[in-house]
């Protein structure tokens, strides 16, 4: 079988991410044909500001995002849920990466993971994502979903996953992606 490869998305900055952790266990457990890659940094990338597009055009973090984002085969969306929604950090790169009608979202099929420390594990947040990705023309696999709660007992002092139904849903998650993939680039 072809190599794909994945871009993650990681809607957390921060060094000691729960999401990060996550991310670093789903390379870990990605199927043998599927890299997923270095994720975007989007750090760099400004506030959105149609001033600043119609003056110097994308800037440089946003054009490197969009030409990561379409030469990958499909994107992986990993992150926390702020105020039960997408993080401004994620969201804002979205809308800059969205732009125009050579958006490279378009026909993407995606991933979607989230951990959290409380009850519902981002769920509600992964359902305003999934919403946004309709509107980006994106193409998510519905099932199963990575929604991990009490994600501060799932890995170890060291940051390895010790969890095994975590390993397990995010492994078949992964799984569903590269079929869906396939799927869709065939
Ligand atoms: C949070 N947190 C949070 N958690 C949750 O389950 N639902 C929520 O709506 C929110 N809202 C929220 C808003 C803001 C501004 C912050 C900073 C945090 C808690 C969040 O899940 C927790 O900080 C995670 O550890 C963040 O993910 P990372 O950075 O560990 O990946």
């Amino acid at each position: 079988m072809a190599p794909i490869t994945v871009l993650p998305l990681l809607g957390s900055l921060r060094e000691g991410s729960y999401n990060r952790l996550v991310l670093r266990a789903a390379r870990s457990l990605a199927p043998a044909e599927m890299t997923i890659a270095e994720h975007a940094d989007l750090s760099a990338i400004p506030l959105y500001d149609q001033d600043l597009m119609d003056a110097s055009g994308f800037p440089t973090a946003v054009v490197a995002l969009r030409e990561a984002i379409a030469a990958a085969d499909a994107v992986l969306f990993v992150s926390p849920e702020y105020n039960y929604s997408i993080p401004g950090v994620l969201k804002n790169a979205i809308d800059w990466a969205s732009r125009g009608a050579d958006q490279p979202f378009k026909g993407k099929p995606a991933g979607v993971m989230g951990a959290s420390p409380g009850l519902v594990g981002t769920a509600r947040m992964q359902y305003h994502l999934r919403q946004v990705m309709v509107f980006l023309e994106m193409h998510p696999i519905n099932k199963p979903e990575v929604i991990i709660n009490a994600v501060h007992t799932r890995f170890d002092e060291s940051g390895a996953l010790t969890d095994a139904m975590t390993a397990q849903v995010i492994t078949s998650h992964l799984e569903a992606l590269d079929a869906w993939t396939r799927r869709l680039c065939s």
